[in-house]
């Protein structure tokens, strides 16, 4: 099947960060426990490399310096949310990844763009918990584990959009792109169980029944809903064939990529990703 609405997106532009430094050397999320120096790196490097191919052929791929002492730093996802030329940028909840938001900093302010902050009492994940809808000028944004429900009101002044707040309920999704995940088209793919009853109101209501994409707990736990979308385009750690077929009806095309180095961190391939080119959407979300 075809949907011509999948290919109206321009070249798209990913930031990431090399492995270099990447490693299990704490404990901010159940996937951490027990991994501690229980990773492989370069096994690491050759997964992330054979992202940064996949998504290559089909988008652009933006590096920024990898770091010591910063393990976590690969998840570009959690730099900050970026609206046009504004980025607001991450202040995070836990003291182990605070010392990222330097180097966060930084690139945005290589790649051209006005940073923003939020106030200093205020932690925020960036697009792990800030994601734009891809039809309408909406942000999603989770919260319940890592980003402050207080972010809302000041995102929407920021950044002058409309802000759906949505509460992350289950520890093992700790952030909103680990069970959310709005693809072109104005499809959304999630796992309603991570989410408390009203918000899974809240997406039910704002999204008609044909655009949404409801993935199962073992499709979730393989970190399927952590997709990076490039117009018909989705990479992921791993989906199970049914979900492929849900996919493929609406026009997708899935490339499966194994992530599992980075699992064992709690990321997977939209983590390891920020996209830098967030133009505000002005259709309407549309039905094919
Ligand atoms: N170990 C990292 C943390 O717990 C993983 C971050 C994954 N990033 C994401 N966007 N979900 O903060």
């Amino acid at each position: 099947m075809t949907n011509h609405l999948l290919d109206h997106t321009a070249e798209d532009t990913f930031l990431m960060c090399a492995p270099d430094h990447f490693e299990v050397s704490y404990v901010i999320n159940p996937w951490m426990a027990g991994n501690i120096a229980h990773g492989n790196r370069s096994v690491a490097m050759q997964q992330w490399q054979a992202l940064v191919e996949a998504i290559g052929q089909v988008a652009k791929v933006k590096l920024m310096p990898a770091m010591p002492g910063v393990p976590d730093l690969v998840f570009t996802a959690n730099a900050g949310v970026v609206l046009g030329n504004k980025v607001v940028l991450s202040r995070f909840r836990h003291v182990e990844r605070q010392a990222e938001e330097v180097y966060f900093d930084a690139a945005f302010t290589a790649h051209g763009f006005e940073v923003l902050t939020l106030p200093p009492e205020l932690p925020f994940e960036g697009a792990g918990d800030a994601l734009m809808d891809r039809s309408e000028n909406l942000l999603w944004f989770g919260h319940g584990h890592r980003s402050d429900i207080a972010c809302a009101t000041r995102l929407s002044e920021l950044l002058e959009i409309e802000v759906q707040p949505l509460k992350l309920v289950d520890a093992r999704f700790y952030h909103l792109d680990t069970c959310f995940c709005p693809l072109a088209g104005g499809y959304v793919m999630y796992f309603p169980e991570a989410f408390d009853a009203a918000s899974q109101a809240a997406i039910t209501a704002r999204v008609p029944a044909d655009k949404r994409i409801v993935v199962s707990s073992e499709d979730a736990l393989h970190f399927a809903c952590n997709t990076v979308n490039s117009g018909r385009h989705i990479f992921l750690n791993q989906a199970s064939p049914a979900l492929v077929e849900q996919l493929q009806s609406r026009g997708f095309i899935v490339h499966q990529t194994a992530l599992t180095e980075f699992l064992k961190a709690g990321g997977a391939a939209k983590c390891l990703t920020l996209k830098l080119n967030e133009p505000q959407q002005t259709v309407a979300r549309a039905v094919d």
